[in-house]
């Protein structure tokens, strides 16, 4: 019996590398790709989502979501990732279009068809957000839900205190994390140093000789010059991909722990920081005097802190390989 996911995604390069390895898993169905604004605009990570699904010979339905965060304007990462999101190579426009019904609707009708399915977002929470204000009990359908986001107790990408995902929409981070979500956060500080591709890794993948693996490795091409200016590290980072490989293969998370996590969203330089109670300071009746607000806060998000590098390149190469 295939495992069924429902993948919502802000489609650009690194999404697009996961949205493969997700369609090319032998024994998971893709039952929904929701897309929602960030890395570019909505109707861009759709053409994006669509055409990644055409290269894998997928019909898998398209949903088109959010445009703008849930109060904000939208901040894209075209910096990062080209104008297109895809390294501005001037890819085709796909030949299916999205279906009709809302991203947020589609993730709420996906989980009642697939009750106990994995969910995977790889962009801003603000379509799971609106399903959520939607349909409260919604978590207790989901399986897993396995977010790519957050600087859990380390630097950001796009901040000092944050990272893309989460500072794009904290309102619907804050949503997500408080949701009642089985939530599994994967941040960015796993997909850096040794878990990105090093240019060993690149002739690897362009070595398998397939058209997965040249179109992973150039619609990248933008963000491996933003990646080396950002960081002053070589190499594609994948964040999207490492997150989904612990969607597909859970083991790959090698170390994780459960705590408090919420989002920053008042404050201009902590905006979408992601403060994970690691000590369990915000359940311990003797801060009541730190915590003036003191409530049980119960641990709600299991925080991803290691990662089998071999292991989740290996599911990587396995997807560009076919
Ligand atoms: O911070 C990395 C995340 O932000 C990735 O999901 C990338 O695609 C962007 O959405
Ligand atoms: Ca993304």
């Amino acid at each position: 019996m295939p495992r069924v996911f429902l993948i919502d995604t802000d489609t650009a390069s690194d999404d697009a590398v996961a949205l493969i390895m997700a369609l090319k898993a032998p024994d998971v169905h893709v039952a929904a790709i929701t897309v929602v604004a960030g890395n570019v605009g909505v109707d861009q990570a759709c053409r994006n989502a669509l055409y990644t699904a055409e290269l894998c010979g997928s019909n898998v339905p398209v949903f088109s979501g959010a445009q703008s965060p849930l109060s904000r304007p939208l901040e894209d990462a075209s910096w990062f990732h080209g104008l297109d999101g895809m390294g501005d190579h001037g890819y085709p426009l796909p030949k299916r279009s999205v279906e009709p019904l809302h991203a947020s609707d589609a993730i709420i009708q996906t989980a009642e068809a697939n009750p106990g399915l994995t969910m995977v977002t790889l962009g801003p929470l603000t379509n799971l957000a609106l399903a959520l204000q939607r349909k409260p009990d919604l978590g207790n359908l989901v399986g897993r839900c396995v977010v790519m986001g957050g600087a859990p107790c380390c630097e950001g990408n796009v901040t000092p205190a944050a990272e893309f995902n989460i500072w794009c929409d904290p309102e619907a981070a804050h949503i997500v994390m408080r949701g009642g979500l089985p939530l599994e956060l994967v941040g960015w500080q796993l997909c850096r140093g040794t878990a990105a591709l090093d240019l060993t890794d690149i002739e690897q993948v362009k070595a398998l000789g397939t058209r997965l693996g040249h179109f992973a490795i150039e619609c990248n091409s933008t963000a491996q010059k933003a990646y080396l200016e950002q960081t002053g590290e070589h190499g594609i980072s994948l964040p999207d991909p490492v997150a989904m490989a612990i969607a597909l293969n859970p083991d790959v998370c090698t170390g994780s722990s459960t705590h408090h996590v919420d989002v920053e969203t008042r404050c201009t330089l902590t905006r979408g920081m992601t403060i994970v109670d690691r000590l369990g300071v915000s359940a311990n009746p003797r801060n009541r005097l730190i915590w003036k607000d003191l409530i049980q806060r119960p641990p709600n998000v299991k925080v991803c802190w290691t990662l089998d590098v071999p292991g989740w390149k290996k599911i990587l190469y396995q997807a560009l390989s076919q």
